[in-house]
């Protein structure tokens, strides 16, 4: 055989591996070419538990998918996001997929990657976009089915009491899909009865420090508070140092309702100071590596694709909390 030929063989039996590689469940997910697929990825940022989750849920499945993640920290801002998108266009990624900060104001940046013809994947939040074209789908919760769950609970918790009930509500990023939707879901639970008052309402920003701080000034300017509704659990786990400091006991001096299903928020729910948890799965990460694959491979994907979740009891939680992952 002579040298060149040996060398095309040697060659083609490469390029067939990799090929075998990219098109399984592992190893490297290639176009082709011997190229890895290669997807830019905007995070919101790092604000909670459930996003530090959200995050290494998503790089090590793009590891085990064989797919290079390029992964920027919008810490918290739009302006970060949209920055981060426009240079995954400008070095020309597969795909893009996004947690968007906010719900308004990406039509200009999501033309420009149409325009580029790179497909972008929504992950965890949306955009209320009226041009369904610019994204290919989207994957994550339905917050609004949270928030109902959260109000559902309290219906049933309060079917007794024929008196006020005073609510507060640590509202999650102001403008972002889940404070949104998590806002008017539980708004549209517990509308039908006029003893739940919500008696002062503030974004908390989804963190745990803010949460405590929001918690704090309604301390003080409420007189009487019977409930906390927290859009997540970083800022209801702040909001019970606020309480505890205050000499009041969280879970039974204020009962507490809260969006997530974080471990520590379980750890909170076993020594009582949680009363009812909506869970919102962070694990999204094959999900999306096995979106990328198929919109990459021209395969129909849904346009929407909703993630299955649970609420928990201080039991549940308990019982749940040796094997929580996160
Ligand atoms: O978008 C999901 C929400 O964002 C989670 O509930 C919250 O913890 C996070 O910061």
């Amino acid at each position: 055989m002579s040298k060149r030929v040996a060398a095309v063989l040697v060659t083609g039996a490469m390029v067939a591996v990799l090929t075998a590689c990219g098109s399984g469940g592992g190893g490297s997910a290639d176009k082709g070419s011997g190229h890895k697929l290669v997807v830019g990825f905007s995070q919101v940022g790092a604000e909670s538990g459930w996003r530090t989750a959200n995050t290494k849920s998503v790089q090590e499945s793009a590891k085990k998918a064989g797919i290079e993640l390029k992964f920027s920290d919008a810490q918290q801002k739009q302006e970060n996001q949209i920055k981060a998108i426009r240079s995954f266009i400008q070095q020309k990624v597969d795909v893009i997929a996004f947690s968007p900060v906010v719900e308004s104001g990406w039509d200009t940046v999501l033309k420009e990657a149409k325009d580029a013809h790179i497909p972008v994947i929504l992950t965890d939040r949306a955009v209320d976009s009226k041009d369904e074209s610019l994204y290919v789908s989207f994957l994550g919760s339905d917050f609004v089915e949270e928030g109902k769950k959260a109000g559902e609970w309290l219906v049933k918790e309060y079917a007794a009491n024929s008196g006020d009930v005073n609510i507060v509500q640590l509202e999650g990023t102001t403008g972002s899909a889940p404070a949104n939707d998590r806002k008017s879901g539980f708004a549209d639970a517990t509308k039908g009865e006029p003893k739940f008052k919500v008696v002062a309402s503030q974004t908390g920003d989804f963190t745990r420090a803010k949460g405590k701080e929001v918690m704090q000034a309604f301390l003080k300017s409420q007189s009487k508070i019977d409930v906390l509704y927290a859009h997540n659990d970083d800022m209801a786990l702040g909001a019970i140092q606020a309480i505890e400091e205050a000499g009041k006991k969280p879970g039974t001096d204020i009962k507490i309702v809260s969006v997530d299903g974080v471990k520590d928020a379980f750890t909170a729910m076993s020594q009582g100071k949680i009363n009812y948890d909506v869970e919102c799965n962070p694990l999204l990460g094959d999900q999306l590596m096995d979106l990328v694959k198929k919109v990459k491979a021209g395969e129909q994907v849904p346009r929407r694709i909703k993630t299955e979740e649970g609420t928990f009891t201080p039991e549940q939680a308990t019982a749940a909390l040796p094997n929580r992952q996160y």
